[in-house]
């Protein structure tokens, strides 16, 4: 590895099995950028405790989305997997952060506010610092590129803030990172009108069982103008032929026409759709079933992971104290 290659972190709260939204959000470019890049990502477990209260789930949350993550393509050999609370050295800078990011930056953060009105009785000190955190994530690292979905965009432009705020009170010390979005316009859940998310419950599993995923791509809702399979379709606001574009780029346009037309129907498209999703997706399904045989394996992963990005958290921290003036015994 060689050390003058740029840093790339990324990080996903630990929500279990990852969607077919989150594959094409982030986790694509996730394995992409591991060849170009020296590759960071991790599972934030200290964020998720903001709003998740379910103290059993979290660590099979974790493992599972790590062994998704192993089999889309993410190779622990290449890039570092590790568990954010297991390098508690980003607590601490998290909290030297907090001491140059004004209230009223957070405030204005646009998941703050939704969080805050999804979870009234829960306005946690721990959300309006989210941000902070998640700057503490990718400073810590070094990191020059975040691969993100685009809702990040706003904790991309604070971490940045944050940074240029440091640097300028405390001296160089930061790299002012960037997002990196992928092409892939938004997956829209099974609803057709919200954004795919595991919460929402209208999602189609990446590496789901095929019997499952040709029952929920059924239950999709499609376009709703359309009374009678007579009638003329509207792919533009159909979900299922949106996900068409991302699953069949070579001949949406005619799967398109045949809606408009009334030749074909909801139901013909959504099979085929449903043959696509599980095609694409089925070497990722076989390689997680080997993940889930291999008893430990992702435990040791993640042991390895932690190991490896502390010698860069600690590496990061010590400049930060010694600039801020906290005095370390040598
Ligand atoms: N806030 C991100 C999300 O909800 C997760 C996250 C935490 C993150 N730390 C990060 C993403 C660092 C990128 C980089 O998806």
């Amino acid at each position: 590895m060689s050390p003058a290659r740029q840093r790339v972190l990324s990080g996903m709260q630990p929500t279990g099995r990852m969607h077919i939204g989150h594959y094409f959000g982030a986790l694509r470019n996730y394995v992409r950028m591991q060849d170009e890049y020296e590759a960071f990502y991790c599972v934030v477990d200290l964020h998720a405790l903001t709003t998740f209260e379910q103290p059993a789930e979290l660590w099979p949350n974790v493992t599972a989305m790590v062994a998704d993550w192993i089999a889309a393509g993410l190779d622990p050999e290449r890039a570092t997997i590790f568990v954010q609370s297991q390098v508690p050295e980003v607590t601490e800078l998290h909290w030297i952060l907090s001491a140059v990011t004004p209230i009223s930056w957070l405030e204005r953060v646009p998941t703050f506010k939704e969080k805050s009105e999804q979870h009234p009785d829960n306005v946690n000190y721990a959300l309006l610092g989210y941000p902070v955190l998640q700057a503490a994530d990718i400073l810590i690292y070094g990191a020059s590129r975040v691969p993100v979905g685009e809702d990040q965009l706003a904790h991309l432009e604070l971490t940045r803030e944050i940074a240029r705020r440091f640097n300028h009170k405390y001296g160089a010390t930061f790299t002012e990172p960037k997002a990196e979005l992928t092409e892939t316009p938004r997956v829209m859940g099974l609803d057709g009108a919200t954004k795919m998310s595991k919460s929402r419950n209208n999602y189609i599993p990446m590496t789901g069982d095929p019997d499952e995923v040709r029952k929920l791509i059924k239950s999709a809702v499609t376009d709703i103008t359309r009374a009678y399979r007579s009638d003329p379709g509207h792919p533009e606001q159909c979900n299922v032929c949106q996900l068409h574009r991302v699953f069949s780029p070579d001949d949406f346009e005619s799967i398109w026409e045949g809606e408009r037309t009334a030749t074909t129907g909801c139901v013909d498209v959504k099979g085929l759709l449903a043959d696509r999703v599980i095609e694409y997706f089925a070497p990722m399904r076989e390689r997680r079933l080997e993940i889930d045989a291999r008893d430990g394996y992702v435990e040791e992963v993640l042991a390895a992971g932690a190991a490896r990005a502390a010698t860069v958290a600690r590496e990061t921290l010590g400049r930060v104290k010694e600039a801020v003036g906290l005095h370390q015994h040598q």
